[in-house]
């Protein structure tokens, strides 16, 4: 199969890329490496350096290809706030860019990384997909947004796509010297540098992490789950357990043998108090479970993390 995988060069994007390599798939990555690195992307995949906004970049990616995995995007919540219209006009206009490039190649199956940050942290929990959504940052609105362009071009069109929400992942790949780093990575680095690590609010707030390789599991699940089951629908990717900050902070204490001694600082504008998911409709309809417990996925992103000290 010849698939498309655009942020490629990026932490999600980067491992799909390398576990459809591992099977026999052929790769094109698509990414403008604003995020992402080109030493992410294994020389086996064939990487166009382009914007997924760009519809004659896109037409040249998509030639050919069978499904499309539709990871670029902006993808953090404080430069969205910041500056809203680059936000937009990749997450949002370079979805459609997307989904229009993929329809005219006659791609089959899109599947699209969407986020929980669309519950906006009013829903129930465990949130349901149909839950109801308050998006709370111009990245949240920009990600409903293009959910619901993936829901048109299935019913307009039949083109078979799937949205995941993806719920605060981590692992190998994620940096902690983004500009916007995610909080695992943060804390390790902080950890191993003797640093005091900063948590922002009372390191109360609790989230679903998911480890990568279960990501990736349910991009695969979800780009060959029958199209009577998911064509058109969202679906959260989550392990359906929740963890406070504190509680992540005090594990990864113990697999470093240190006592962290938090700073606490202001909570972040934009930010949710509790997410946790309710997996069960990817269960069913996808067959994807998630399957690496906190501990073993904090254990190899350490491991990932102090090598790049070595
Ligand atoms: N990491 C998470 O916890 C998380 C949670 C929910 C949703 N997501 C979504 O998952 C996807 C991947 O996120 P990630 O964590 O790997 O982020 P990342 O920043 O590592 O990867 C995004 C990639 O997209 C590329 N990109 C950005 N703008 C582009 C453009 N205009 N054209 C082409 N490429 C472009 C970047 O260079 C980067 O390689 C994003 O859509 C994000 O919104 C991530």
């Amino acid at each position: 199969m010849k698939a498309l995988v655009t942020g490629g060069a990026g932490f999600i994007g980067s491992h799909i890329v390398d576990a459809l390599l591992e099977r026999g798939d052929e790769v094109v990555v698509l990414d403008d490496l604003n995020t992402g690195f080109r030493h992410n992307v294994d020389e086996r995949a064939r990487l166009i350096i382009g914007s997924v906004a760009d519809e004659y970049v896109v037409r040249d990616a998509v030639d050919g290809c069978r499904v499309v995995f539709h990871q670029a995007a902006h993808k953090a919540v404080l430069r969205s706030i910041e500056r809203p219209l680059p936000t937009d006009a990749v997450n949002t206009h370079g979805t459609l860019t997307m989904l229009q490039g993929a329809l005219d190649a006659g791609v089959e199956r899109f599947v699209h990384a969407s986020s929980s940050s669309i519950y906006g942290g009013s829903a129930p929990l465990p949130t349901r997909e149909d839950a109801g959504a308050t998006p709370r940052s111009p990245y949240a609105v920009s990600k409903l947004a293009a959910e619901h362009y993936c829901r048109v071009y299935a019913e307009l069109h039949g083109l078979e796509t799937v949205a995941l929400r993806y719920f605060n992942v981590y692992g190998p790949r994620q940096r902690p010297d983004a500009t916007y780093a995610a909080v695992i990575p943060l804390f390790v680095e902080a950890l191993l540098t003797g640093r005091a690590p900063e948590v922002h609010g009372d390191g109360l707030q609790s989230r679903d992490f998911t480890y990568i390789s279960d990501v990736v599991d349910a991009n695969l699940a979800a780009a060959d789950a029958p199209a009577a089951a998911c064509a058109g629908r969202a679906y959260n990717i989550a392990g359906g357990a929740s963890w406070a900050l504190l509680d992540i902070l005090r594990t990864l204490g113990d697999l470093l043998h240190v006592e962290p001694q938090p700073k606490f600082v202001d909570a972040r504008p934009g930010d949710v108090r509790h997410s946790r998911a309710d997996p069960s409709s990817a269960a069913r309809d996808l067959g994807f479970r998630c399957r690496v417990d906190l501990e073993d996925g904090l254990r190899r992103t350490v491991d990932w993390l102090r090598s790049l000290h070595n």
